[in-house]
C-alpha cells in the first residue's frame, strides 16, 4: 500500500527552500532520479517530476501535463520554465541550504539549477497581506482523497499532483487601500478571518470556493509567503490527485468561466507556472518504478 509524500499532509515549516531545475543532459536522467529517489524523505525534502522529463524517458504519467498557456484568458498565463522541483522544509536555514547543495551536486549531471526561492510561515501561517491562508484546506480523510491518486495503478497510487506559481504581490498598492476594500479583495475580513457573504463576484473566496464547483473542487494548499531583495509576495503550492479542481479554479480567476477576474490581480501576479507529479513513497524513499520499470 503506497503513501503520498509525508508533507503534504503537514502544516507549513518556518522556513522553506524551493529548487527548480530544467533537463540539461537526458541521458543521465534515469541514473540521477534513482540518486535523488534515495535522498527524498517526502518530509523534509519533497520532490516533484516535470512532464518532459518523463516524455524524454519515453515512459507515461497518466495526468501529468504542461501547466496550461491561458493566453486568451483576460488575465493570460503561462508555464514557464521548470523540469523538476524541491520543496525543502524544516526551521534552520542554513541547514536547507546545505541540503539543498547535496541535491544540486547529485542532480548536476542531468540538470540545471535555475531558480531558488526562500519561503517562511508568517504568523500562524498568513500571506503577507495579513490575511489567514489555508482555512478553507480539507483535513484527515478529505485531505488524502483531494490530494493524492488512488485505484489508478499499483504504481501509480498515492502519488500526487502539484501546481506551482511564484506570486509577486505590490503591497504598497494593498496597504493604501481601505480596510474594507482589501477584504473585498480577498472575501474574507482581516480581523476576524470571517468569509464576507456579499462580497463582490471577483473576491479571491467567491471565485474560488471549492463547493462552488461541479463536482467540488478540493486542494491541498501549502504555501508560504517569500522575500528577495525588495520584492516579496506568495510561493502557492496546491497537491491534489489530478490538476483538474486546480485548473477549474484557474480558470475562474482569469475570467475563462464569466468573463469576472480575480480581484487578486489588482495587487499581484504570477511570475511562474509550473507542474510536477510528486511520487508516492516506497520502502526506501521515493517509488519511481512508474518511470523505470
Ligand atoms: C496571490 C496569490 C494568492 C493569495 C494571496 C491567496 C490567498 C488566499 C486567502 C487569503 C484565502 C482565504 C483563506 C483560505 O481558505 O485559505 C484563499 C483561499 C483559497 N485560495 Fe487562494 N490565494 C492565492 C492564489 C490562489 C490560486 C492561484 C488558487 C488556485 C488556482 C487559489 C485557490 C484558493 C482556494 C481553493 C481557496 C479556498 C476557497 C474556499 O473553498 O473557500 N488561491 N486564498
Amino acid at each position: 500500500m503506497h503513501t503520498g509524500q509525508p508533507a503534504i499532509f503537514l502544516d507549513i515549516p518556518s522556513r522553506s527552500r524551493y529548487l527548480t531545475f530544467t533537463i540539461k543532459n537526458p541521458i543521465e536522467l534515469k541514473n540521477v532520479l534513482t540518486s535523488l529517489s534515495h535522498m527524498v524523505d517526502g518530509t523534509s525534502v519533497v520532490m516533484g517530476i516535470g512532464a518532459k522529463v518523463v516524455t524524454a524517458l519515453h515512459k507515461k504519467v497518466p495526468g501529468l501535463h504542461l501547466f496550461p498557456e491561458l493566453s486568451k484568458a483576460p488575465v493570460p498565463m503561462s508555464t514557464t520554465p521548470g523540469d523538476l522541483w524541491f520543496w525543502l522544509r524544516g526551521d534552520d536555514l542554513g541547514k536547507l541550504l546545505h541540503r539543498g547543495r547535496a541535491i544540486e551536486v547529485i542532480a548536476n549531471p542531468a540538470f540545471e539549477l535555475i531558480n531558488v526561492v526562500d519561503g517562511f510561515k508568517y504568523g500562524d501561517g498568513m500571506d503577507l497581506t495579513g490575511y489567514e491562508d489555508g482555512t478553507e484546506n480539507p483535513i484527515d480523510e478529505l485531505a488524502q482523497q483531494a490530494a493524492l491518486m488512488s485505484g489508478e495503478s499499483a504504481k501509480m497510487d498515492g502519488s500526487s499532483f502539484v501546481a506551482v506559481q511564484q506570486w509577486l504581490h505590490d503591497l504598497n498598492y494593498f496597504e493604501e487601500l481601505p480596510a474594507q476594500q482589501q477584504d473585498h479583495i480577498i472575501g474574507r475580513a482581516k480581523t476576524t478571518n470571517e468569509e464576507i457573504d456579499d462580497a463582490p463576484k471577483s473576491a479571491h473566496v467567491k471565485r474560488v470556493e471549492q463547493d462552488d464547483f461541479d463536482p467540488q473542487a478540493y486542494v491541498v494548499r501549502r504555501s508560504s509567503p517569500w522575500i528577495e531583495n525588495q520584492q516579496s509576495g506568495l510561493m502557492f503550492v496546491s497537491f491534489g490527485h489530478s490538476f483538474d479542481a486546480f485548473e477549474l479554479q484557474l480558470n475562474r480567476m482569469v475570467g475563462l468561466d464569466d468573463g469576472v477576474t480575480d480581484a487578486l490581480f489588482t495587487f499581484s501576479k504570477p511570475l511562474t507556472g509550473n507542474y510536477y507529479w510528486c511520487p508516492p513513497m516506497g520502502e526506501e524513499g521515493l517509488d519511481l518504478a512508474q518511470l523505470m520499470s
